[in-house]
């Protein structure tokens, strides 16, 4: 059996942290490229509640399947997006001082009107979904 050098052992780990380091650099390089792909919505329109419970510049993130929405009451009628950061993948709040929506991962802002980037490093603007009003009741999404 042989025993591993001092410099053997040395050039091992060494190389162990090189490849480590590598991924720790490529991951959020290829993250930023190629932004989060949002797939996994409900097939059928959620409810998020009566209409009244929304007044105007309110915001309200609800679950929506494997992503949170979020859905706005605007001057030009209710807004709903999904509330993943297109940048990498946080989930943005509603600043209703700001009037925009705001990723806090890395200063992103986004329009509460066309989920359009105002500012930041998110490549894209927000996922947009259908939403609309029935029987009073707020519903988003579906196909
Ligand atoms: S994840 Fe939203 S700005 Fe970076």
């Amino acid at each position: 059996m042989s025993k591993l050098s001092r410099r053997s052992f040395l050039k091992l780990t060494g190389r162990a942290f090189a490849i480590l380091g590598l991924g720790a650099i490529a991951g959020p390089v290829i993250a930023y490229f190629y932004p989060s792909e949002l797939e996994e919505f409900p097939s059928e329109p959620v409810s998020i509640g009566p209409v009244e419970g929304l007044p105007l510049w309110k915001a309200k993130t609800v679950p929506f399947g494997r992503y949170p929405a979020m859905v706005i009451n605007t001057p030009e009628g209710l807004k709903a997006y999904s509330a993943v950061c297109t940048h990498f993948a946080c989930v943005p709040n509603w600043d209703e001082e700001l009037q925009q929506i705001v990723c806090p991962c890395h200063d992103g802002y986004f329009e509460p009107i066309n989920g359009e980037v105002i500012s930041g490093p998110p490549p894209a603007p927000l996922y947009t979904l259908t939403v609309e009003v029935i029987d009073g009741e707020i519903f988003v999404g579906g196909a």
